[in-house]
């Protein structure tokens, strides 16, 4: 039986990210070895391990017997940090109320919905990319800084209501909330737990005065929909509109950032498919999913099972903590034939990157849709593209996130 030492990767730690990226070669192990694996090397709570494409799949789809409460990370340290005193999100929900907020909201986000407001999202995205690119035959340039940060800060700024002055704000607090185990991110004199709670009062905040405003003068902003929203009859409890604004800003925000750097870091080692798709600009939605799979920006989720549950010959004990690992279950080697190549032609590509099942994106094609934006009006241009330094990765085992992606490049004339 494999023990944890062997691995030498401390799945659940934030630091082993920061350092070394994802796992690739730990997962690989075990999706061949031990794919339903205890893994009790660890200060914090031991989990089960889920690697595999058809197990994350399977445990997504019975939402009823794998909760998304209590928790929905594992947490590496003996003192679990716990956020009791704010309202549960959209995914800390389980059903029956999962499934009335979800509607709540969802029909905000379909593809139907979104064509009303292309329009606007490409000339936000459009805008940020000529800002780099206009009047430019070459330049260095930290794409984070510069695309994949203020693109989906912008958009979703622009799309709960909150004025352009205060976007900045949006991505402190995504920063500081998602990266709360970054040095970086982390308020200083203050521990994860503590760093991540006094942001999330910052936010609760904001967002207090400015539903204030939404309620007397509606528009067709999200926020202004949150104040109108009503469960089981009454009017949503103000906690629960705080946890609306809260999840959007958080969840729209750090995963499509990633998702935008993490392909833009496969197109650079990958020139090939830049031509690829300056010669058939028809995949760009396939470059889109590659990239999505490639980058698998959410590491992981947990699960919490109602009772106990026989995986590959395991039992999984009722109440034991399940980790799936997005990033593993898209690089499995029984799903695509070639997993550990970036290639944006591929004609099926069933990548869990936005997960499965009850709790799929909400955002994914709003997501999309920015990367879309993002690549369709940058690539074209690219004639020579290299990195021009080291890419820093994020302390977080929850968003594999890249918080610099210098890259030098050279333009083709428009
Ligand atoms: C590339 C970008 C994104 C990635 C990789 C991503 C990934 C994910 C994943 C893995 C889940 C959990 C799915 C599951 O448990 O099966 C999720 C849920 C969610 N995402 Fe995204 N997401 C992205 C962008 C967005 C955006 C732009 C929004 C903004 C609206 C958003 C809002 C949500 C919400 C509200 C949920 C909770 C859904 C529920 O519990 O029913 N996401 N996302």
């Amino acid at each position: 039986m494999a023990t944890d030492r062997q691995f030498g990767f401390n799945l659940v730690d934030p630091a082993h990210y920061a350092k070394h990226g994802y796992p690739h070669d730990t997962w690989t192990k075990l999706r061949a070895e031990d794919p339903v694996y205890r893994w009790t090397e660890t200060e914090g709570m031991p989990f089960w391990a889920i690697t595999k494409h058809a197990d994350v799949t399977e445990i997504s789809k019975q939402p009823d017997i794998f909760l998304n409460g209590p928790r929905l990370t594992i947490s590496h340290l003996a003192e679990e940090p716990r956020m009791d005193a704010f309202p549960d999100t959209l995914i800390q929900m389980d059903n029956p109320k999962h499934r009335a907020f979800r509607k709540m909201i969802s029909s905000r986000f379909t593809p139907r919905a979104l064509k009303k407001i292309h329009g606007p999202i490409e000339q936000i995205g459009k805008e940020i990319v000529d800002a780099l690119i206009v009047d430019k035959e070459e330049g260095e340039v930290d794409f984070v800084e510069a695309v994949s940060a203020p693109l989906p800060i912008a958009v979703i700024g622009w799309l709960l209501g909150v004025p352009k002055s205060d976007w900045p704000l949006l991505f402190d607090w995504t920063n500081k909330i998602i990266g709360a185990s970054d040095p970086d991110f982390q308020q200083q004199g203050k521990d994860v737990m503590e760093s991540a709670q006094s942001t999330m009062i910052e936010l609760f905040t904001y967002f207090s005065k400015l539903v204030e405003e939404k309620r007397k003068k509606p528009d067709d902003n999200l926020v202004s929909l949150f104040t109108q929203l009503e469960f089981e009859g009454k009017p949503l409890d103000p906690m629960d509109v705080l946890a609306w604004c809260l999840i959007i800003v958080v969840a729209g925000n750090e995963t499509t950032r990633n998702a935008t750097s993490g392909g833009m870091l496969a197109f650079v080692e990958n020139p090939g498919e830049i031509r690829k798709l300056q010669s058939d600009p028809s995949l760009l939605s396939a470059s889109v999913e590659e990239a999505v799979r490639w980058t698998s920006p959410i590491i992981h989720f947990a699960r919490t099972p109602t009772r106990d549950y026989e995986l590959r010959g395991k039992t999984i004990k009722k109440d034991e903590s399940v980790a799936l690992f997005y990033g593993s279950a898209n690089r499995d080697e029984e799903v695509w034939e070639d997993p550990f190549t970036f290639r944006i032609d591929r004609g099926k590509n069933p990548h869990l990157g936005f997960g499965i099942g009850e709790h799929f994106c909400v955002g994914s094609h709003l997501a999309r849709l920015e990367m879309a934006v993002a690549y369709k009006h940058l690539l074209p241009r690219i004639e020579e593209i290299e990195l021009a330094g080291p890419v820093e990765r994020l302390q977080s085992a929850l968003v594999g996130g890249v918080k610099k992606l210098p890259i030098r490049y050279k333009l083709r004339p428009a």
